[in-house]
């Protein structure tokens, strides 16, 4: 067999082994969505694992926004925006999202990680450099190689790293400086401040993912300049649109100038498709939404909190952060597959995380809440995480062997 097929095979030989133990919970074919459950085989799970934060998926007036575009616009575009495919509702998004992020312009491509991708491989080339975290978003990292400029990747959310590389690059060197605002699969809010001071003093481009601080951190969810109570400081604002917007695409807000550069000179906009009109009508009515009912990100905060409190009064080790993301670290692939099933069987749903998507031997539980969820329903993911916890990780003895589990 030619090393592409062995690949293939040992890849799959793995997936059937941890199939054949009933431990794989990957690619769950949900039937469907009520409130924060979900109906899988015919069970009505509740979802301790949901992107959308603010519990918009279903919602009346997006709903409604999403069928007036299908009936008027169609499910598709004419191509390419730049071309025949543009249509008012694509700018009045932008502009939507524009005055949302208090930006002059925005830029709408048809996902988030094509955002990342096209947008830093449009941004810098052979003869600049660009700066990660080690924990940024795979789409980020994939844009960053893509473009061709030195890569560097700076320890997590070490800014005096950060600083060190900048002021050893050639001053007059293009720099760009790339982080997420929360860490998706950490949940923890990065240092913006900070980050901000250490562009400023080497004068880097800076940009930010926000796909989870959007809806989520600041009084009204604005996002990561507002929970520091700063304004005008991020070059690029980024996110997807589908977590607290429950639509599909990404944007890019910041100036007119870098605005028109992206729209005519990153591929992902100049050669792929405009977004779908009811996606796009979709993720128009969410930002409306989240500024009417102020109290989704109250919730989605709140909850957050208490389900923090209840997995530590239970004995996981969890970090104190303000988000919705709570990573219960198993360590190994294998425990955190047991967990799922744990989780599972008490009739909640959180898929295990394993590398790639984390650093090797940091697989993990990515427990998440939203706004959907009652109280009734955070307190029982609680004492089911607790539950599984307890089962998988303190009593080991009962654990049964998974000799054909995939390593990462
Ligand atoms: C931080 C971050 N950036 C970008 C993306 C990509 O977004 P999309 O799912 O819209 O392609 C994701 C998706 O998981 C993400 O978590």
């Amino acid at each position: 067999m030619d090393p592409i097929g062995r690949r293939i095979d040992e890849f799959a030989n793995r997936v059937r082994a941890v199939k054949a133990d009933d431990l794989y919970f990957y690619l769950q074919p949900v039937e469907a969505i009520d409130g924060a459950s979900v109906t899988i085989g015919g069970r009505s799970l509740l979802l301790g694992s949901s992107y959308s934060y603010l519990g918009l998926i279903g919602h009346p007036v997006i709903q409604h926004a999403a069928r007036d575009a299908l009936n008027h616009y169609g499910t598709g575009t004419h191509g390419v925006r730049l071309l025949a495919g543009n249509t008012d509702l694509h700018d009045r998004l932008e502009q939507r999202i524009s005055a949302f992020s208090g930006t002059e312009a925005a830029v709408v491509y048809s996902s988030g990680y094509l955002a990342n991708v096209a947008v830093i491989s449009a941004l810098v080339g052979r003869t600049d450099a660009v700066i990660c975290d080690k924990l940024n978003h795979a789409s980020i990292v994939d844009g960053c190689l893509l473009s061709g400029a030195k890569f560097i990747r700076v320890p997590h959310s070490d800014t005096a790293a950060l600083i060190r590389e900048l002021t050893a690059l050639p001053a007059a060197m293009g720099k760009l400086v790339v982080v997420d605002g929360v860490f998706s699969m950490d949940g923890d809010v990065i240092n913006l401040p900070r980050v901000v001071d250490a562009c400023r003093q080497s004068q880097a481009t800076l940009m930010v993912d926000e796909s989870h601080s959007l809806g989520v951190l600041g009084p009204e969810g604005r996002g990561i300049e507002s929970h520091f109570g700063l304004q005008d400081v991020i070059d690029l604002k980024m996110s997807s649109l589908s977590k607290s917007i429950p639509s599909a695409g990404g944007y890019i807000a910041g100036s007119e100038d870098l605005i028109t550069y992206l729209k005519h000179v990153s591929r992902a906009f100049v050669f792929s498709a405009a977004l779908p009109p009811p996606s796009a009508a979709a993720a128009m009515a969410a930002f409306d939404v989240m500024e009417r009912e102020p109290d989704r990100v109250r919730r989605v905060q709140s909850h957050a909190r208490t389900l923090r409190a209840r997995l530590r009064d239970g004995g996981i080790p969890v970090r104190e952060d303000p988000t919705p993301i709570i990573p219960v670290i198993t360590g190994d692939d294998v425990p955190a597959l047991r967990m799922s099933r744990a989780l599972y069987d008490r009739g909640v749903f959180v898929p295990p995380i394993v590398s790639p998507a984390v650093p090797p031997k940091t697989s993990r539980l990515r427990v998440t809440v939203t706004a959907a969820h009652s109280d009734d329903e955070v307190a029982q993911i609680g004492d089911a995480v607790v539950g599984a916890w307890r089962e998988v990780m303190l009593e080991p003895t009962v654990a049964r062997a998974v000799p054909g589990a995939p390593r990462a």
